[in-house]
């Protein structure tokens, strides 16, 4: 696969990078059909007015602006590669910083809430984040990340979805996302970095139809179409396909299980103890 081809969803430099247009709009609708999941995981995981919170990829800043909402006595750190999109929203106790979180660090203990949609599954490092995030919690911090399941394109009895798909899953691939496989490990993995309290939402997304997700999955088709168009991985027909047949009102299929998953640092001193892993 060439250099340019592993590019294809990167967000720095790729197709879903800031860079591209239609990429405002894109995140704004993966706002408007996640932030619901989002603030209700967010209030069952436990919100306080003087949390000091962790956003993780603010991608257009929906979540940092209503967790710094809801926490007015508190306050908020917000980080993205590219905050671009957010250089509008102020709130005193709201603060941007723009960085890569692999290279960022923080004192044991900073936070109490430190929350990630969407981003743990594009960092190929998401297993070392998880237990560096925790130490950045103090005890008692909650820990919540929602990641999507996507489908095995090969799954699909639709061609123009195979064909889409499985060339995004390659791209995906060779980036060091896992769309595939990291979601469904992630109470697991909050339980083995020593969380307690594993709480978990499952949500599924099908293509077709015409709500949140029918919208944002347009989007994404759109946008990945283009580029991998350009890197020749597809020809503009095969996109055409698929966009045809979501578009399509009595078209079903399913894409993704996006996976909420959070848990609290024990208050007791207990610690990061692994649970056994059962073969
Ligand atoms: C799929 S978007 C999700 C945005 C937001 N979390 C949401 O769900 O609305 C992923 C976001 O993570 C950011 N991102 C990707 N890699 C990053 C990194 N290494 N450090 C910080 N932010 C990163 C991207 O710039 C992008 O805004």
């Amino acid at each position: 696969m060439s250099g340019e081809t592993a590019l294809a969803t990167d967000y720095a430099s790729g197709a879903l990078s800031k860079n591209s247009e239609g990429e405002l709009e894109r995140l704004r609708l993966l706002q408007e059909w996640g932030d619901p999941d989002t603030r209700e995981v967010l209030r069952t995981a436990g919100l306080d007015r003087a949390a000091r919170c962790l956003e993780i990829g603010a991608g257009a800043g929906s979540v940092a602006r209503w967790i710094a909402d809801a926490c007015p006595d508190g306050s908020v750190v917000a980080v993205d590669i590219d905050t671009r999109y957010v250089r509008d929203i102020e709130r005193p106790h709201l603060q941007w910083r723009t960085g890569d979180v692999r290279e960022l660090d923080f004192a044991p203990g900073s936070f109490d809430l430190i929350h990630s949609r969407l981003t743990f599954c594009h960092l190929p490092e998401r297993e070392e984040l998880v237990a560096r995030a925790v130490r950045w919690l103090r005890p008692g911090g909650r820990l919540v990340l929602g990641d999507p399941m996507c489908m095995p394109a090969a799954g699909s009895v639709h061609a123009p979805v195979r064909r889409f798909f499985g060339a995004l899953e390659e791209g995906w691939a060779a980036q060091g996302s896992d769309m595939t496989r990291w979601a469904q490990t992630l109470p697991s993995q909050l339980a083995r970095a020593g969380l307690t309290g594993i709480g978990v939402l499952t949500r599924a997304n099908c293509l077709g139809g015409t709500g949140p997700y029918a919208a944002l999955a347009a989007a994404n088709i759109r946008q990945e179409g283009a580029y991998l168009v350009r890197t020749g991985l597809l020809a503009q027909a095969e996109v055409d396909a698929v966009a045809d047949l979501c578009a399509d009102p009595g078209f079903t299929d399913i894409r993704s299980i996006t996976v909420y998953a959070w848990g609290r640092v024990p208050t007791d001193g207990s610690g990061a103890r692994a649970p056994e892993e059962r073969s």
